[in-house]
């Protein structure tokens, strides 16, 4: 957690000299919806450290499908998280923190389909959560942060000083969707694509503990028809109304 260490020291350094204070920032909104790329823009425009919460169960995931553990058993769930360790990793090449599994780097497994497919089964169960914000807020009790995921500005930081809530169309979250899977899978069809998302959607939004919702604080990013830089800019422009 290098990474960690350099974002927050710089944003303390930052504070020091008045320049600006260190801000929390909570991005949620539906899957496929641009929220890691802006969120990973934005943190390094900052200095600001980002965490992506949905590495965290997509990694709590994988853990569990490898280990072939029942997930309807509760039980056995909550014993298999004791042997779970979430870390990150910065790699350079991606302008991005790694996600680090009990030492190993899995990044690449966790956008699997096969992870994709039972991610928000897991992401449900409430051991698995306690697990997961304990450690999103230990990561981001400094400030600094920029994270993203279903319930960051609602339960994870829920004194965010800035909740951005994105959407876009269904449209076009299945086309972005589709572009990122077809150099893995060229089978794939847009009916399938669409279908996980929707799944996704509703397991998401209908949870019992935490579900996805929109926080009455939260501002409103719809970019079905914004560019990764006109996003970045509309984003930008409201930390700089924060930082006065
Ligand atoms: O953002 P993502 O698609 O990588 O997230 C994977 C899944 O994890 C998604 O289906 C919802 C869940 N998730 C969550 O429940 N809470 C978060 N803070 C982040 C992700």
């Amino acid at each position: 957690m290098h990474g960690r260490y350099f974002f927050s020291e710089a944003a303390a350094i930052l504070l020091f000299l008045g320049v600006s204070k260190p801000l929390t920032i909570a991005i949620d909104g539906w899957s496929s919806c641009g929220k890691s790329t802006l969120a990973r823009q934005l943190a390094s425009r900052l200095g600001y450290l980002y965490v992506d919460s949905g590495a965290m169960y997509r990694a709590i995931t994988l853990y569990l499908l490898r280990k072939g553990v029942d997930l309807s058993d509760l039980t056995q769930v909550r014993e298999r998280l004791k042997e779970i360790r979430l870390d990150f990793s910065y790699n350079p090449a991606r302008g991005a923190s790694d996600m680090i599994l009990n030492g190993e780097n899995v990044e690449a497994e966790i956008r699997d389909m096969k992870v994709a497919a039972h991610v928000s089964a897991v992401a449900a169960i409430p051991s698995v959560r306690e697990l997961a914000v304990a450690r999103q807020q230990a990561l981001g009790k400094a400030g600094g942060v920029v994270m993203d995921g279903r319930d960051i500005g609602s339960v994870v930081f829920p004194h965010a000083e800035l909740k951005i809530f994105m959407t876009a169309s269904p449209e076009v979250r299945t086309q972005r969707r589709l572009a990122e899977l077809l150099p893995k899978y060229p089978e794939i069809t847009v009916e399938e694509v669409k279908t996980n998302l929707s799944q996704r959607d509703h397991i998401d939004s209908t949870r019992a503990v935490s579900p996805l919702i929109q926080c009455p604080d939260a501002r409103i990013l719809d970019n079905s028809e914004l560019t990764i830089e006109g996003q970045l800019e509309i984003a930008s422009g409201w930390v700089k109304s924060l930082q006065g």
